[in-house]
């Protein structure tokens, strides 16, 4: 009996220590941010419509993103990252650099790997690939409208993330260990 019960302990135990691995808690932390960021664009979008959308966008990614990580922010930083980036403080980390060559221009249906593990200067980074869904084309894709297209400009005069194919990789969503 007393075997059985320390069996289901240490069990319980290695589960737990599990759950807490820096790649499951990454896993989780960039699925609620990924969550929480489609669900206010989408909302925003249907409310006032997809022009209204990207100032929202450029002024509310940040607090979404640290109100989805919650008291995560001690532990991780995190952020979105592209080989065509809209906004200049998403440039590519050093780190990301070689990933985003190996990953550009390929197809959802390409690639076998959700996420990559990778180290830099000690530290534990988890990448996990975003692609272009028929929504995200509103924005970023080949056949923006006028409209959207002015005020992507206005705001982002720089902006490369364009001209993207449903399916295609757009970009990382990284969180990295502090
Ligand atoms: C309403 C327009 C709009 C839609 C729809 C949209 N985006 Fe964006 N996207 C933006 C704006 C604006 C930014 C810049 C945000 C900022 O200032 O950080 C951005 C930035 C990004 C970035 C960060 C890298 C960069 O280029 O700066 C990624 C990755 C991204 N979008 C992916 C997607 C994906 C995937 C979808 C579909 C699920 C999507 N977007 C839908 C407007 C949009």
């Amino acid at each position: 009996m007393k075997t059985i019960f320390f069996l289901i302990l240490g069990l319980g135990l290695c589960f737990s220590a599990f759950g807490d691995s820096f790649e499951s808690e990454a896993q989780k932390l960039a699925q609620d941010l990924k969550v929480n960021l489609v669900k206010n664009l989408t909302h925003k979008i249907e409310k006032d419509g997809v022009v209204k959308a990207i100032p929202f966008c450029h002024e509310n990614v940040k607090p979404i993103a640290k109100e989805a990580a919650g008291e995560r922010v001690a532990k991780f930083e995190f952020g979105r990252t592209s080989h065509k980036v809209r906004n200049q403080m998403n440039r590519p980390p050093v780190w990301a650099e070689s990933y985003l060559k190996e990953f550009q221009g390929k197809l959802k249906s390409d690639v076998t790997k959700n996420f990559l593990l990778i180290e830099h200067e000690g530290k534990r980074i988890y990448l996990e690939p975003l692609y272009v869904e028929a929504k995200c084309l509103l924005c970023h894709g080949e056949k923006v409208s006028a409209q959207v297209s002015e005020k992507i400009k206005s705001l982002y005069p720089q902006d490369q993330a364009i001209g993207f194919k449903q399916g295609e990789f757009r970009g990382f969503i990284w969180v990295k260990e502090k």
